[in-house]
């Protein structure tokens, strides 16, 4: 098949260059002009763990094309992806003006029966407003072409995009057209074939589906990060209650880790976004105001806790471990980090950091902090050191040596990734997270 992806973004990267390696012939749009002057360069303006090598396969095997030109990418395609940016805007609602843009693109130069897909992340009733520009664009033309517009949410995790997106737990479509159902099956053949579900279904509870997921997630991250200021009261083990809560079917055992709060480019906006939606259709939302408090809190929760043991931070250098939201990804977005660090610096500490892969992104938005080139460097001389990010590398690090090289032995865990014991013996005093 011939298809647009408008947005050339972390989703729309995926989405193109995997269904480019599926055989479809792919033009991938973006108004980034220096983002489209280096993929044309088969460059990424991302990370992401094996997209580079299939970027590579479909660019030399004449299958994808990047521009910046949107009316070639509609008029020479059947299918248009829209994928472009849904940031909070002021009032936390998604902030639609790069979908609207991409729609009136699209009604004024469609030339034929065109499926439009909704990739990014909107608000219920979104597909409905799209639907609306591409008519009104078509009537201002006083030109008619057919065209459906397809609600298709993702549900791809960065640092895991290339498996989820080709062996998603399920592929959810919102169309009530049997034409565009069609495409729709056409596109995701290759992927359904793994035995991955297609649920079709409205337009409307498509569009819901997608921030219902993602709220349910934030949703249990905040109640074990609850939970687990109640063991670190009373003297539980959140490692131990979680395991335990696991263990039951209904409940399941992931997304129950209590951490330094959760961050990233949707889970954040989705919260708010959601609660926008549910307040303006005057429906309850404060299970999700509670789940937003509590992650902030959180966040602000990891300063203190270095604070217990060593309480004057003035002057004092502390060494932070990962940067990213989550591993696996170069993403900073609402990264738990970056508010750890802004409290360590109003406490008057120096801070030395290293992420494996985020350093790049970190320079364009931290200041006054040191940039190290590998855990040990930001660790020496560093009178605390706080665990933010799990990347792998720091499981299995010399933590002797690690202390050795610290002038002070506070060790503050984010993400629960050392066994306290082993610590203790390394020399360190030690804190994580509700144990
Ligand atoms: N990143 C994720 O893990 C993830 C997962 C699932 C869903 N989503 C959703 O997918 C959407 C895209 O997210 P992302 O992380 O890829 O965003 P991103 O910011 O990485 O990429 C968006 C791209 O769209 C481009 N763009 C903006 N306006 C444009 C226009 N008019 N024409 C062409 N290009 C334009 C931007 O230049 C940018 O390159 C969001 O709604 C997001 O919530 C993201």
């Amino acid at each position: 098949m011939k298809i647009c992806v408008v947005g050339s973004g972390y989703v729309g990267l995926v989405v193109g260059i995997i269904l480019a390696d599926y055989g479809n012939d792919i033009i991938c749009v973006d108004v980034d002009e220096t983002k489209i002057a280096k993929l044309k360069k088969q460059e990424l303006p991302i990370y992401e763990p094996g997209l580079s090598g299939l970027l590579n396969r479909a660019v030399e095997e004449g299958r994808i094309e990047f521009t910046t030109d949107i009316k070639k990418g509609i008029q020479e395609t059947e299918v248009v992806f829209i994928a472009v940016g849904t940031p909070p805007d002021k009032d936390h609602k998604a902030d639609l003006q790069y979908v609207y843009s991409v729609a009136k693109s699209i009604g004024r130069n469609i030339n034929k029966y065109t499926v439009i897909i909704d990739k990014s992340t909107v608000p219920v009733g979104t597909a409905d407003e799209v639907t609306k520009i591409i008519s009104s664009e078509l009537k201002t033309r006083g030109t008619d072409h057919e065209f459906d517009v397809v609600s298709n949410p993702e549900f791809l995790r960065e640092g895991n995009a290339i498996k989820d997106f080709t062996n998603p737990d399920r592929i959810v479509i919102g169309t009530e057209s049997e034409k565009a159902m069609k495409v729709m099956q056409q596109i995701y053949r290759g992927i359904a074939r793994t035995g991955k579900p297609i649920m079709f279904t409205d337009v409307k509870s498509a569009e819901i589906i997608k921030y219902a997921s993602n709220a349910m997630l934030a949703t249990r991250i905040s109640f074990m990060n609850m939970v687990s200021h109640l063991c670190e009261t009373v003297g539980g083990n959140i490692k131990e209650v979680a395991k335990g809560m696991g263990l039951d079917d209904r409940i399941g055992p992931r997304f129950l880790q209590a951490g330094a709060g959760y961050g990233g480019s949707c889970f954040p906006k989705d919260v708010k976004a959601l609660i926008q939606t549910l307040e303006e259709h005057s429906c309850v939302a404060e299970i999700l105001l509670a789940v937003e408090e509590i992650n902030q809190l959180q966040k602000h929760s990891i300063v203190p806790k270095l604070k217990s043991m060593l309480p004057d931070l003035t002057g004092k250098t502390i060494a932070i471990w990962g940067l990213a939201f989550k591993p696996k990804t170069d993403d900073m977005r609402e990264a738990p980090a970056t508010i750890i660090i802004s409290d360590l610096q109003k406490s008057g500490a120096k801070v030395k950091v290293f992420d494996p892969e985020a350093m790049d992104v970190a320079k364009t938005i931290l200041s006054d902090v040191i940039f190290c080139s590998n855990p040990y460097e930001a660790a020496e001389d560093a009178h605390g050191l706080i665990l933010v990010t799990e990347w792998n590398e720091f499981r299995n690090l010399d933590m002797e040596k690690v202390r050795k090289i610290m002038k002070s032995p506070y060790l503050v865990d984010g993400r629960n990734v050392y066994n306290a014991e082993d610590m203790k013996k390394a020399g360190f005093k030690y804190i994580s997270i509700g144990r």
